[in-house]
Parts: structure tokens; C-alpha cells; sequence
């Protein structure tokens, strides 16, 4: 199973977006084993995939020890399966933090090596902030993934990103940067600088982008989250979904 992290320090930024719709690319049109982790205490991508509370959540495993395989979820999609998070992971964070003569950071490392094989891909929604569950799923990621809009604060968020990743590659060698992936994309002159200053700094970029989103893309994107549906299955046509799909096959590729 391979691991990759949709992350960046700043909200709003379209990880959540992103993570979703990408699980559901690589299951429905790809055919793969896809394991979708929500690591944000907003649940945003659990309640898109409705997780019902009689599983369990992130915060169990972390917190109580509870077995991975109690606690994954099938989703309506047959090869998508995921493991829900909610506002219970503010306490798992403060009671991994105390928990003493174990690896804080390597508490889901461990407890998920024994799902390796059952699945072939895993993909996570970071929350907008780096505590012990994103130290724990860095612990086990192969690719990062930063996902960002194109302002003028962004790079220094993602310079952060970047040292936090540094700082974590010292317990997980196989933990590296797949690229930086820009979203709610307009090609203005100041977005080809950006785009310049990052490879500046050394970083690798996706060359998809994905668009800004026009009115009805808006509208398909709304609805989409309201009906718990992806957006190729909402508007298959609309930019925003042609995109993602393109960066689907760059990451696959
Ligand atoms: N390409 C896009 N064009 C326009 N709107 C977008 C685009 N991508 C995401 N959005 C909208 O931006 C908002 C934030 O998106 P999303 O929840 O995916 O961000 P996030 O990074 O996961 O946020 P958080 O940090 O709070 O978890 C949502 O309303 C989403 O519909
Ligand atoms: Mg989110």
C-alpha cells in the first residue's frame, strides 16, 4: 500500500476538495484498493462518504488502541473503504502527547501494518495544522502532496510544510515531497511568478492545476457535497473535474 498525504498548514485551500475526489478517480476509474483517511477534527470527508458512529473513528486507534479493521468503513463505492474522523481527535491528540514509553508518533504506523496488502492505495486529508495525528501519518506516508492557492502568504506556508517533512524524514526515510499542487488555479502574470519562486526553492511542481471554479462549477461542487456525491458523478464536464482527473493521471503516471 502506498501512502500519499494531502496537506498544507493553511485552510480552505481545497484538500479536502482534492483528497475526495481523487479516492474516488482511483477506485471508480482506476479499479484500485483505495483507503481514504480522514485526519481533520471537522470530518469533512467522512460526512461526504456518511460515516455512521457505530465504527469508531481516527481517534480510537490513536487513543484507545482499537483495531484498524474495526474501526474502516465501506463507502457506497465497492473499492473505497475509509476511516472517519471527528471532533473526538482534539482529545486523542492531548492524550497521545501525555501517553509515555512509547513512540508518540508512530501509534497508526503500527497499528496499520496489518492492512498493508489489503489495500493498494491510501489516501489522507490533513487538517489545516500539524499535531501528533499528522506526525503520525507522516510516520507513515511515502508522498506528499501540498496543495495551494496561489497567494501572497502561500509560500511561506509552504516552507513550513516543507521543514516539518525534513524534520519527520529522519524516522521515515521512504517520506518525500511528490509536488505541489495548485488549486483554485487563474493564469495571472503573479501566478507564473509563484510558480517560479517554488521551483526556485527547489520543490517539484505538478504541472496540472487545478481551476478556479466558474459559477455552475461552483453550483455542481455544492451539490455535490450536499448529495454526498464526487463531482465526476455530478458534473463530469466541468473544468474543476477535467482537472483533477488530469492530475489523477500525472500522479499515476
Ligand atoms: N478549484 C476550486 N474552485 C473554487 N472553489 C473551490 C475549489 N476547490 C475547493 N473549493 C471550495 O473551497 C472551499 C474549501 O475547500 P476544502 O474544504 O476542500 O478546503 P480544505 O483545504 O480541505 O479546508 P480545511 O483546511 O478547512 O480542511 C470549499 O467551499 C470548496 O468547495
Ligand atoms: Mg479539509
Amino acid at each position: 500500500m502506498k501512502t500519499i498525504s494531502l496537506i498544507n498548514l493553511k485552510g480552505g485551500v481545497g484538500k479536502t476538495t482534492i483528497a475526495t475526489n481523487l479516492a474516488y478517480l482511483l477506485t471508480e476509474s482506476w479499479g484500485l484498493r483505495v483507503l481514504l483517511i480522514d485526519n481533520d477534527k471537522q470530518g469533512n470527508a467522512s460526512r461526504w462518504l456518511e460515516a455512521d458512529d457505530k465504527h469508531g473513528t481516527l481517534a480510537n486507534i490513536l487513543m484507545d488502541g482499537v483495531d484498524v479493521k474495526e474501526v474502516i468503513q465501506h463507502s457506497r463505492y465497492g473499492g473505497l473503504d475509509f476511516i472517519a474522523a471527528d471532533m473526538g481527535l482534539i482529545e486523542a491528540n492531548y492524550d497521545v502527547i501525555r501517553k509515555e514509553g512509547i513512540r508518540q508518533d508512530s501509534i497508526l504506523r503500527e497499528a496499520m501494518a496489518e492492512i498493508q496488502d489489503d489495500y493498494d492505495i491510501c489516501v489522507v486529508d490533513n487538517p489545516p495544522d500539524i499535531n501528533m495525528s499528522v506526525f503520525n501519518v507522516l510516520a507513515l506516508t511515502d508522498d506528499v502532496i501540498i496543495v495551494t492557492v496561489l497567494e501572497a502568504d502561500s509560500i511561506d506556508g509552504i516552507r513550513k510544510m516543507v521543514q516539518q517533512v525534513e524534520d519527520v524524514k529522519q524516522f521515515n526515510p521512504r517520506l518525500s515531497i511528490k509536488g505541489v499542487l495548485a488549486n483554485q488555479y487563474i493564469a495571472y502574470p503573479d501566478s507564473i511568478a509563484f510558480f517560479e519562486e517554488i521551483k526556485k526553492e527547489g520543490l517539484p511542481v505538478f504541472s496540472s492545476r487545478i481551476s478556479y471554479a466558474t459559477r455552475p462549477a461552483k453550483r455542481g461542487m455544492v451539490a455535490a457535497s450536499k448529495n454526498h456525491q464526487s463531482l465526476f458523478e455530478v458534473c463530469p464536464k466541468c473544468r474543476v473535474s477535467r482537472d483533477i482527473m488530469k492530475f489523477a493521471e500525472e500522479l499515476l503516471s
